[in-house]
């Protein structure tokens, strides 16, 4: 059974057969396809121009039409016959056809116009029925009948251009796409006249999927932007590499739309298109992944209201049938239900939850090419933005086509958006011409008054939005009504009062509907782009069976609109049909109306008690307080803003939001009137900025807060402020520091176990000095002592990730001190703990540890073990610990003598922001190779200077190493060899331990 991506239910299939082996009577649909102009055009030229023109006509046109589901029978002249339905039958084999007679016409036009010959037009007639099939070899002949006459004659009968169908045909796509009567044909060799059509345009998908009930004008201009995005399409299907397309233009010029066009050119194609959108909604600085959020709902085919048991099923589902490695999807899941808000994030970096949404559309496009359409992009925040645009470096190999829509806004937030990087197109939309505009108002509404086009057209200025809410407006006042998919005029239009603003001409809309309706529209614009009849009940008080009507009856006058599409997670919600209506509803609202729906919705979405939607709630709050005045009952909406911005910065945090964290506390602290409100905040900050490698911001914040619970006497979250400084120390590598912090609190503190704080203290403070103990800059016996202290205390508090940490800490002492095979051992029982509880930080610190313990003469075990490490890092997406661990692979294969392959590893760290240890390795690896002296010694020096300037215990040890081995190669190998054994002895580092051993003079 084939299954339809875009909604997993099964296609229908009317009749599924092998190929005929005998002759049968089949329904059939049969294209015929005649270049116009062809004589002349071949009269003018060369035989050899003309032959090449032809076979490059056929081949692309073979390639169009099986795209589209069909077979090429016959080239004959230079006519093409095409058959749909010949050896299975689909009941959309008939939009089919069409279709690829469309893009038939556009494929002849753009060859015409490349070559010079504008006189060249294709001509498509297509004809369905019953035809007999016979068993023919590569197709040929196989299709005979009255039908393949007819479908021919229709052919001859369309003008330059066009497709001509027959009335089987017509009736077959009519709902996808649209056909014009060109009345009763004559064709010759017919006895009986024909009622042909003139396919216009598509309306949908195939089978009518996605129609819009509102008003679509006929697609003008735009001609070539459309034809862009399809080739971005298929040659992201046949090549496998992702491209990123940024369209970029105001509200209302038609982003959109010509994104719904690639749609419904997608959905005729034969192989399925995985399609997905998302949307940023504007909600202040945005929801985290929401519009990555959208998508992955939209494929697990879940709503956005699923509570927390559906989506969990689903995540399952979905993973089942994407994500083929079990050990794959154990890993995603948690990772991808706390980005669909219904869970916390395993500990791990923000990159791990990009990787975790990359690796599920990964798997996604393994199954057929993928299309990720990325709306309002200009409401995103800049988490969301870097994620966009770093697509396309990750999915060098993936048949992903990515698209994102912003208006110019965004452009000024970021002015490189869609600028640069690998496989980025950028689109930027300005307003259609003239012609365009008065082809889009008569193509809606025929008949309409020269004059009053004129005016429309003026005033729109290119903007096709203005028209068509000009056309919604007349329609409102009883101008226009509706025919078919049309517009018909019976109003008076010779004094046509065009508003000299779109703002204005959609408020003169709104103020049309009663007040009642109005204020629905109102309450309606406070949820959001989109909203469930079930919230707007509870904001209006109003019974949802009376509500369902009167959204209906807006629905009819195009403010809103219900969203029917089962594969949306919106569906069942009704959406405004433009945000821009939506913005103007909301301008429009009184200051003291804005702030009593802004609390109210607060309030009903507070009691939902969805985390994913804290940011949200939050928002609502600020926009409350922002619209209301000084006052006592400022202060009381102020404190709930507060209360709310806690929990959207602990969603944020869930979600490694870190950027996210750091604006929403910001704001906070301005609006907070005391320490005590602000001191939660300055410790998010400086958890953040910590992740996000900013020590100096982590520790003025943290001083902040550490002096204020000093000030208040409590001790308990003075020390936790306090681990919180020293964590950063130590993520910034800047031992000295965390001991010089920590140090007197372990000291005066006694009994580590009276507080869960002092025993994380503790474990910090260990590791600064077991740290240290490597080098030698603290003795090895009381860093270890002063472990084994502080892991008592955080066995007996229960601290899992403190204790493996912890374990990690101690082994690390115990290889200063010689002990090898006692850390062995520890570290392979944590890694072992790690891997059991997911705890990302302690299996690549653990194994990168483990390598240096392995036996040294053992290089493919410690080459196996930083294998593991690095797949660990890929997975999670943390290049810099990805471009280290391939660095010390590389060092283990040069030690092994596997020059080639350590080249190899070598040169793939140069794409990643690598260390500067590791591109000095690479320079004198390579030098030493070449047996350049002065290269390696170029390469040392520059290395001892980054060092000097970041003395990074990577750099550190890179540095000695790297000393070493100049000596070795070109110096005076005897004394290097002593320092060699002496480092070997005196470091846990058994690169030097293998060194001996390759080097060993004698
Ligand atoms: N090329 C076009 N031909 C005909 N109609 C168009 C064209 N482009 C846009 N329209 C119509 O204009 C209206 C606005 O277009 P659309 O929604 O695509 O704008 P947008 O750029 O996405 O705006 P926003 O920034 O508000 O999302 C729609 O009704 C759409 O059908
Ligand atoms: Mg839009």
């Amino acid at each position: 059974m084939k299954f339809c991506g875009q909604c997993a239910t099964s296609l229908e299939i009317t009749e599924e057969a092998a190929p005929a082996a005998k002759t049968e009577r089949r329904h059939v649909t049969v294209l015929f396809a005649d270049l116009t102009g062809y004589t002349t055009f071949s009269e003018g030229r060369d035989p050899e121009e003309v032959r090449k023109f032809l076979t490059g006509y056929f081949d692309r046109s073979r390639v169009v039409i099986e795209r589209f589901g069909g077979l090429v029978e016959k080239f004959i002249g230079d006519a093409v016959m095409a058959v749909w339905g010949a050896d299975t039958a689909h009941e959309d084999d008939a939009e089919r056809a069409v279709r690829a007679g469309f893009e038939l016409t556009e494929l002849v036009d753009k060859l015409a116009a490349d070559t010079g010959a504008p006189d060249l037009r294709l001509r498509v007639g297509v004809h369905t029925g019953e035809a007999a099939v016979g068993p023919g070899e590569d197709h040929m002949g196989l299709v005979t009948g009255d039908l393949v006459n007819t479908a021919s004659r229709l052919e001859s009968a369309a003008e330059p251009g066009t497709v001509l169908v027959g009335d089987v045909t017509k009736q077959s796509a009519s709902r996808g796409i649209a056909f014009e009567s060109v009345g009763e044909q004559n064709l010759k060799g017919k006895s009986i006249p024909v009622t042909a059509w003139r396919a216009v345009r598509l309306l949908s998908e195939t089978g009518g999927q996605g129609k819009t009930e509102a008003l679509e004008p006929p697609f003008v201009g735009r001609a070539n932007e459309l034809r862009l995005l399809k080739d971005v399409l298929d040659t992201v299907r046949s090549d496998s590499q992702s491209r990123l397309v940024s369209l970029v233009g105001e509200a209302g010029i038609g982003k959109s739309r010509l994104v719904w066009e690639l749609k419904k050119y997608a959905g005729g194609l034969v192989d399925t298109t995985y399609w997905h959108e998302g949307r940023s909604p504007a909600y202040g600085d945005g929801v985290t992944f929401w519009a990555a959020a959208e998508m992955i709902r939209a494929r697990a085919t879940l709503l956005e209201t699923a509570d927390d048991i559906e989506t969990d099923m689903a995540l399952d589902m979905a993973l089942e049938t994407y994500i083929a490695d079990p050990a794959d999807r154990d890993w995603l899941k948690p990772r991808l239900a706390a980005v669909l808000g219904t869970g916390k994030a395993p500990p791990g970096g923000r990159s791990e939850l990009d990787a975790a949404v990359r690796a599920f559309f990964e798997g996604v496009a393994k199954q057929g090419p993928a299309v990720m359409i990325f709306e309002d992009v200009h409401w995103a925040d800049e988490a969301m933005l870097d994620f966009i645009e770093e697509l396309t470096k990750w999915w060098r190999d993936q048949p992903i086509m990515i698209v994102s829509l912003a208006r110019p806004d965004l452009i000024e937030r970021r002015p490189n958006w869609g600028t640069g990087g690998h496989n980025v197109i950028s689109l930027s939309l300005g307003p259609l011409n003239d012609a365009q505009m008065a082809d889009l108002v008569t193509g809606t509404v025929p008949g309409v008054p020269d004059p009053a086009v004129t005016a429309i057209v003026e005033r729109a200025a290119g903007i096709p939005l203005y028209a068509v809410e000009l056309i919604r407006s007349l329609v409102a006042a009883g101008d226009l009504e509706s025919e078919h998919d049309r517009y018909r005029v019976v109003g008076d239009l010779s004094e046509l009062a065009v508003p000299d603003s779109l703002q204005a001409v959609i408020g003169a809309r709104l103020d049309r509907f009663d007040p009642d309706d109005r204020d629905l529209i109102q309450n309606a614009a406070v949820l959001g782009q989109s909203f469930t009849v079930d919230a707007l009940s509870r904001l209006t008080g109003i019974e949802a069976a009376d509500l369902e009507q009167r959204l209906t009856s807006i629905s009819r006058r195009e403010v809103i609109t219900a969203v029917r599409d089962p594969r949306s997670a919106e569906h069942d919600q009704y959406r405004f049909v433009q945000s821009l209506i939506r913005e103007v509803a909301l301008s429009r609202m009184s200051k003291d109306l804005l702030r009593d729906r802004h609390l109210a919705v607060a309030e009903h979405m507070e009691s939902r008690d969805e985390p994913e939607l804290a940011v949200v709630v939050a928002s609502h709050y600020l926009q409350a307080l922002d619209a209301t005045s000084e006052g006592e009952e400022r202060d009381h909406i102020r404190r709930r803003a507060i209360s709310s911005m806690r929990s959207a910065v602990d969603r944020a945090a869930d979600v490694r939001g870190h950027e996210q964290v750091i604006s929403i506390s910001e704001q906070a602290i301005t609006i907070a009137d005391s320490d005590e409100e602000r001191t939660p905040f300055w410790e998010r900050i400086t958890a953040a900025a910590t992740d996000l490698g900013r020590p100096e911001e982590a520790g003025r914040y943290a001083n902040l807060a550490i002096d204020h619970y000093r000030s208040v006497g409590d001790q308990h979250s003075e020390w936790r402020a306090t681990r919180r400084l020293g964590f950063a120390y130590a993520q910034n590598s800047d031992w000295e520091n965390a001991i010089e912090l920590l140090e007197p609190i372990v000291k005066g503190a006694g009994d580590l176990t009276i507080d869960v704080e002092l025993a994380r203290i503790a474990a910090i403070h260990a590791r600064a000095l077991s740290i240290l103990a490597m080098d030698g800059g603290v003795e090895a016996s009381r860093a270890l002592d002063i472990t084994e202290a502080a892991l008592q205390a955080l066995e007996r508090l229960h601290l899992t990730p403190e204790i493996v940490d912890t374990m990690i800490t101690r082994a690390t002492g115990l290889g200063a001190t010689g002990r090898q095979v006692e850390m062995r051992v520890l570290l392979s029982g944590a890694i072992e703990i790690a891997d059991t509880h997911d705890l990302y930080h302690a299996q690549t610190r653990g194994r990168n540890n483990l390598m240096f313990s392995t036996d040294p003469l053992d290089v493919e075990r410690s080459v196996a073990i930083q294998e593991q490490a690095r797949e660990i890092g890929t997975r999670a997406g943390d290049l810099s610990f990805v471009a280290f661990i391939t660095g010390s692979i590389s060092m283990l294969r040069t030690l092994e003598g596997d020059f080639e392959e350590a080249q190899r590893e070598a040169d793939s760290v140069t794409e990643y922001p690598a260390f500067e240890g590791l591109v000095a390795w690479k320079a004198v690896f390579v030098n030493t190779w070449e047996g350049n002296e002065p290269g390696v010694r170029s390469a040392v020096e520059r290395l001892r200077e980054a060092t000097e300037i970041a003395p990074t215990s990577a750099n550190r040890s890179a540095l000695a190493s790297m000393e070493v081995i100049r000596e070795l190669v070109f110096g005076d190998r005897e004394p290097a060899y002593r320092t060699l054994l002496e480092a070997a002895q005196n470091t846990y580092n058994t690169t030097f331990f293998t060194l001996t051993r390759f080097s060993h003079p004698g």
